[in-house]
């Protein structure tokens, strides 16, 4: 007899199989006991009649309990009003073991409580669906990358150079000597890109965030494409494309998941090409007309970055920040020193950014001056001021956080539900 997995079920129709998994709730009539169980692909009722099984398999049906592990073997019969379209008509029931005192009941809990049972917190039908919809994101994104020829490079986690300013930076010990935990793979990225034209990284990127906000982890996950001979359109025209790639392979492929964490997807449907693309004077000004008091060449915070992304229907790019406001590495307008080429992308619906990026300085006495004005140890940067000194040419590129494109996709009030463990200002555990 086949072991089936409940996605599969439809391949056994008609047929006795074994189900390995979860109770995840029961009911009875008396005669009947109709079983949910899970097991980490999908829900599936057993139906267990009496004249069909052994009295064992029917006396247990009353003393399992939420979460206790088990094995039913059944046949797989169709059914019109079962959620997947079938059921079992169970006829042994054998308990792996029978689960005490199961923390998360049916009733409502608080977040707290919640996050400190992450660990059982993820068998819930919602977080599974939100990370199975995480799961299609990071699929999409790689494929999309990887059909445009770009190549996987893994950047390292410990590095002795800040990409992303001093203030966030973990720092850590390295056999004596000072190191962190990289912010970002970028500045490893502009190497390999040099080496291989069209690169991406994608790993766990960490910053110490001192503010507790809903966009804010300690620990996220960034995919970050970078391109030789790329600029700020081109990178522009990359990130658009991405966007838009990874909304309709989430629609296409996770429609059964949107439908269970009630995501209208209306809006989603409607991110299609074009986006609108606004400079950072044109973004300030939509705040100055909603009588936002916004000093020009601030960067944007958490409520003006809801206020612009409300603004537009569809995700919107905004290009030109002021140069103070931003990295060493970033390339200066050519028609205005004061601005710099980087880009961010905001979704829409509130989330705000979820790409950052922009075209990269390329000439090397520019690099040098920057990373002396930075105060950055010019040491740690000798094998990146090399890519300048070494047919250094234009490139652009930048980083995509996952979980900030979880929390728009699946509409969540917050990033703790999109990474299975979540790191943040006062959470390390589980
Ligand atoms: O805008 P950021 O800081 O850009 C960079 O790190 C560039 N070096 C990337 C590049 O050009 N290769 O971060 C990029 C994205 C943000 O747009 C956001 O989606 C995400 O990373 N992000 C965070 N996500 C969750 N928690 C945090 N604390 C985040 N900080 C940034
Ligand atoms: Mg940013």
């Amino acid at each position: 007899m086949k072991t089936a997995y409940i996605e599969n079920i439809s391949d056994y129709s008609g047929k006795e199989v074994k189900i390995r998994g979860w109770l995840y709730n029961k009911r009875t009539s008396g005669k009947l006991w109709f079983i949910l169980v899970r097991d980490g692909t999908g829900i599936i009722q057993a139906v267990v009649s009496k004249a069909d099984v052994d009295e064992d398999s029917f006396n247990m049906c009353d003393i399992l309990t939420q979460e206790s592990s088990l094995t039913i073997i059944g046949t797989v019969n169709p059914d019109r009003r079962a959620p997947g379209g079938y059921e079992i008509q169970a006829k042994k029931i054998e308990i792996i073991q029978i689960a005490k005192d199961y923390p998360i009941t049916p009733k409502e809990h608080g977040t707290t409580f919640l996050m400190d049972h992450r660990h059982l917190w993820l068998r819930s039908t919602r977080q599974y669906a939100i990370l199975r919809i995480r799961q299609e994101i990071i699929k999409a994104c790689r494929n999309f990358l990887d059909e445009r020829g770009f190549i996987l490079l893994d950047t390292p986690i410990f590095t002795p150079a800040a990409c992303e300013g001093t203030t966030t930076l973990f720092e850590t010990d390295y056999f004596g000597s000072k190191v962190y935990l990289t912010q970002s793979g970028q500045l490893y990225n502009e190497a390999c890109a040099m080496a291989f034209g069209k690169v991406y990284c994608f790993g766990p990127t960490f910053r110490a965030e001192k503010s507790k906000t809903r966009r804010h982890l300690t620990e996220f996950w960034m995919i970050e494409p970078e391109a030789a001979f790329f600029d700020l359109d081109d990178n522009m025209d990359l990130a658009e494309d991405m966007v838009i790639y990874v909304v309709q392979q989430v629609l296409k492929n996770k429609s059964k998941e949107l439908k269970t964490i009630e995501r209208d997807t209306t809006n989603l449907e409607k991110v299609s090409k074009p986006f609108p693309r606004i400079t950072y004077d044109e973004a300030v000004k939509i705040l100055h007309d909603k009588g936002v008091d916004f000093d020009w060449g601030n960067d944007f915070g958490g409520a003006d970055e809801t206020i612009i992304s409300k603004h537009f229907e569809k995700p919107v790019i905004i290009h030109r920040f002021p140069s103070e406001m931003k990295a060493f590495y970033m390339k200066r307008d050519p028609e205005n020193e004061k601005l710099s080429l980087g880009c961010d992308l905001f979704a829409p619906e509130g989330y705000g950014e979820i790409i950052g990026g922009g075209q990269r300085e390329e000439n090397l006495e520019i690099v040098e001056k920057r990373i002396k004005e930075f105060n950055l140890p010019r040491d740690a940067f000798e094998w990146y001021i090399d890519l300048r000194k070494y047919g250094t040419v234009p490139h652009s590129g930048f980083g995509m956080g996952i979980e900030r494109v979880v929390s728009w996709i699946c509409k969540l009030s917050h990033v703790r539900e999109t990474i299975p463990f979540p790191r943040m200002l006062y959470r390390v555990t589980p």
